[in-house]
């Protein structure tokens, strides 16, 4: 198609700045990014995508409509998977392509009638009744993934946690500036790698083991074993993603069982870092005097499901 690619780290400046051709026709950003949960400004990446007539494009599924708004900040087209808020239900595959500009949205239905990529009348059905609670849902999500943060960034068992309301990440304050909430996603590095991930991940018990995201349920996943195990592990590395690296998706449930869970679980990942408990799917939080374990409510700990 004589098309051709360059990819960035958006989020590095300058990066973009020397990326962008005069042949530059359309600039793709994500923020938050998936997995690494890098923020970048839109405003900025418009201002730097227009300087050469190029359309920006911003994929807004991290934030959803509700918390972030890339429209008013200069972008032409906003991108969503509605598979994941919108839909919020995990029982729904769709893309969506919104735009302000009336001649570019006639020249998207046009490929879209022509190429197919029409959805059923029930999955319209699905993502309209998601979009009524879309509010609610994110306020959940933000209230809930703030504390789960909070919980997060204290346990001994984690290096480094990035979550867009958290002061200690990198961007945090544009993420303040362009973002109303901090949402339900987040992304950590446990000390003590596959390890000590493979013990956290077998002692969750309300928050599932599964791929996608952004629904009423916590999901928590694996990128170096699931979504990114493709990737070889010197681009793997490049791109941040060791090991030890976990995404969560914190649902709607009450949050103290959503912390109740992944506090267990980090007992049970900070019991294998320090050698006193093997890792693996019969690994459980044992009272072995490690912060929280002994406190654990009794209905999350010991109960165990087959992850692997
Ligand atoms: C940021 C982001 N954009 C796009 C997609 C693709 O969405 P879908 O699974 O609906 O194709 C995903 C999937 O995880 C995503 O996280």
């Amino acid at each position: 198609m004589g098309l051709n690619f360059t990819f960035c780290d958006m989020a590095a400046p300058g990066a973009l700045e020397a990326a962008i051709l005069p042949t530059t026709r359309l600039v793709w950003l994500e923020t938050p990014t998936n997995p690494t949960m890098k923020i970048t400004s839109i405003e900025a990446v418009a201002a730097a995508a227009h300087a050469v007539g190029a359309l920006l494009v911003v994929d807004n599924t991290f934030a959803s409509p509700y918390l972030q708004s890339p429209l008013a900040l200069g972008a032409d087209v906003v991108f969503h998977s509605v598979s994941k808020y919108i839909g919020g239900h995990s029982d729904l595959v769709m893309g969506a392509l919104v735009t302000s500009d009336a001649a570019l949205a006639v020249r998207l239905r046009h490929l879209q009638v022509n190429m197919g990529a029409t959805p059923s009348p029930f999955d319209c059905f699905l993502a309209s009744r998601g979009l009524k609670t879309l509010a609610l849902r994110m306020v959940a999500h933000s209230t809930n993934g703030a504390a789960v943060a909070a919980v997060v960034e204290a346990h001994p068992a984690v290096r480094q946690v990035l979550y867009p309301g958290l002061p200690s990440h990198p961007s945090h304050a544009v993420a303040t500036m362009q973002m109303r909430g901090g949402g339900g996603m987040m992304t950590f590095w446990l000390r003590g790698g596959l390890p000590a991930a493979r013990a956290f991940l077998g002692a969750l018990s309300v928050v599932t083991l599964a791929v996608s995201l952004g629904g009423v349920e916590s999901l928590v996943e694996h990128p170096a074993l699931m979504t990114h195990a493709s990737l070889p592990p010197e681009v793997r590395a490049e791109l941040g993603i060791d090991d030890g690296m976990v995404r969560l998706s914190v649902g709607i449930e009450d949050a103290a069982d959503v912390v109740a869970d992944i506090t267990q679980a980090l007992d049970a990942a900070k019991a294998v870092i320090d050698g006193g408990a093997p890792a693996g799917p019969a690994t459980t939080a044992p009272a072995t005097g490690t912060a929280g374990a002994a406190a654990a409510p009794s209905k999350v700990t010991g109960v165990k499901r087959p992850h692997e």
